[in-house]
Parts: structure tokens; sequence; C-alpha cells
């Protein structure tokens, strides 16, 4: 399957789009034979992409000892979905009451309001179509490189999560959340999910965000001090991942 090229905010310097894309065909026509490629996944990781990583490791540290899920708001090629799957195998392979769900259309952002500003359209981040079949796959895999892989601990949820979320919640009675990541980038979507998911979490519980206080999709931040507020929680910076944020329920 290869990848369409929907339209996404890039914040580099002029001529990173070019380095990144010549990385990717090297990354693409890589030499490394199949038996060895994915034991060097990390040589075409910009520090960027590494900083992200490392933010997904971090936080997932801060839910060990919190009992829940894990959901991610707006998954779309789901490599943070993939880190968790291989974070709870490496920190805590026997819990198979971690599951990793995560909501996404697939298509894109369904619409956009007058609190998102001027960068963002309808349609923006779409994937390539049936790409969450492809997922599935991937996932499915990942699975099976830690303990208990006969049971399928992830779901992929499609659709706009303002109507899937509610759903999942109501076929999943038992859920407690430990931790939740935000990244719709949009205001609606941000904040029918944050009201949703209030009764869920407990002590200790983790909402990360990715784009608090950033003025070119400001709807998150607008939705997190409709529904939570700004005071109720300190909003923590990960210091190694520039943009991305996170609050830890007390
Ligand atoms: C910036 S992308 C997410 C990137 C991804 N989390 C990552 O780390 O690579 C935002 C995603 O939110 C999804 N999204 C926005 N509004 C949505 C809605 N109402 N329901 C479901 N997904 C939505 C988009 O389809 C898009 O894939």
């Amino acid at each position: 399957m290869t990848a369409t090229a929907p339209k996404m905010m890039t914040f580099g310097p002029a001529g990173e789009s070019d380095r990144r894309s010549q990385l990717a065909r090297l990354m693409r026509n890589s030499p490394i034979p199949d038996r060895e490629l994915m034991l060097n996944a990390g040589l075409y990781l910009t520090p960027q992409t590494l900083s992200r990583v490392l933010f997904m490791d971090f936080l997932y540290r801060q839910i060990l000892e919190v009992q829940g899920v894990v959901l991610e708001f707006g998954c779309r090629w789901g490599q943070n979905m993939s880190l968790y799957t291989s974070l709870r195998g490496i920190y805590e392979p026997f819990n198979r009451l971690r599951r990793v769900i995560g909501f996404d259309t697939f298509s894109g952002f369904v619409s956009v309001a007058t609190e998102d500003g001027k960068c963002v359209e309808a349609g923006d981040y779409a994937t390539a179509p049936g790409y969450e079949q492809h997922l599935e796959q991937v996932l499915a895999m990942q699975e099976e490189e830690s303990p208990l892989p006969h049971l399928r601990k992830f779901e992929i949820v499609k659709g706009d999560a303002t109507k899937t979320f509610p759903e999942f919640l109501a076929r999943n009675p038992q859920t407690i959340v430990a931790l939740a990541y935000f990244d719709f980038d949009l205001f609606e979507p941000t904040r029918d999910c944050l009201k949703e998911l209030l009764p869920y979490l407990t002590k200790g519980s983790v909402i990360g965000f990715d784009e608090i206080n950033d003025d070119t999709t400001p709807g998150e931040t607008v939705a997190l001090r409709e529904v939570i507020g700004l005071g109720r929680y300190a909003i923590k910076h990960y210091r190694h991942s520039a943009r991305t944020s996170y609050l830890v329920v007390e």
C-alpha cells in the first residue's frame, strides 16, 4: 500500500522537507535485508521522531501503578498504538487488562470549528484508503512479539470519535482509563471526548496532549480550558519533546 500525501502541517526550516523525503526514499529502498531491517529501524529515526518515542515511553512509565486501559484519540497511522503495545511488552508483559484502543476516522478531520483557527480544514490528515486493515495486521504482529499473544489486547475504532467513543464506553462499562492521549488537533472532538472521559479516570490517570499552547491548532487548548480548566492540574511539559504536554489526575 503506498501512502497518499494528505495535507499536514510542518514547521521545519527550508530544506527539511526535502531531506526527510530523501531519508524516506533511502528507507523504502534500503539495501538492508528483511531479516535485519527491523533490528535497524532506528537508523532512519530523526531526533524529532525519537523525541516523540521517548515521550510515549515517559507517559507509559507514569501509569505502571495505575489500573486501566490506554486510549489514543486520533491514532492515524498508529505509531503510538504500536509503541504502547511494545511498551506493555517491556514493562508489564502479563498485564492482559492494559488494552490499547485507538480512535480515528482514517479519513481525516470531519469538520473544523471557528475555535480551530485558520491553519486546518476538513479532510486534513487523511490516511490511505483501507489503512485500518494494514494497522490491524501490524498491531497483531507486534502483539505476537510479547507474552500472551493469544489474547487480543488492542482495538481500532473507526469513525467519528464524538460518536464512537460513547458507543465504546457503553459496550465496555468496565472501563477505567489509565492513559488517554489526545491528538485530534481540533476543538470539538477534543471537547466532546474529554467530557465523556472524565468519569472513567482515576487518581494517577494521565492525559497527554499533542497541541496544547500551540497557536496553529488553538482548539485543543480551548477544549481543555472549557472542560477541565487550566488551573485544576499542572499542565506539564516533557522537556525532550517540544510540543507535547500532559497532566496527572490528582
Ligand atoms: C495529527 S493526526 C494524529 C497523529 C497521530 N496521533 C500520530 O502521532 O502520528 C490527527 C488525527 O485525528 C483524527 N481525527 C480528527 N477528528 C476526529 C474525529 N472527530 N473522530 C476521529 N478521528 C478524528 C484525524 O483523522 C487524524 O488522523
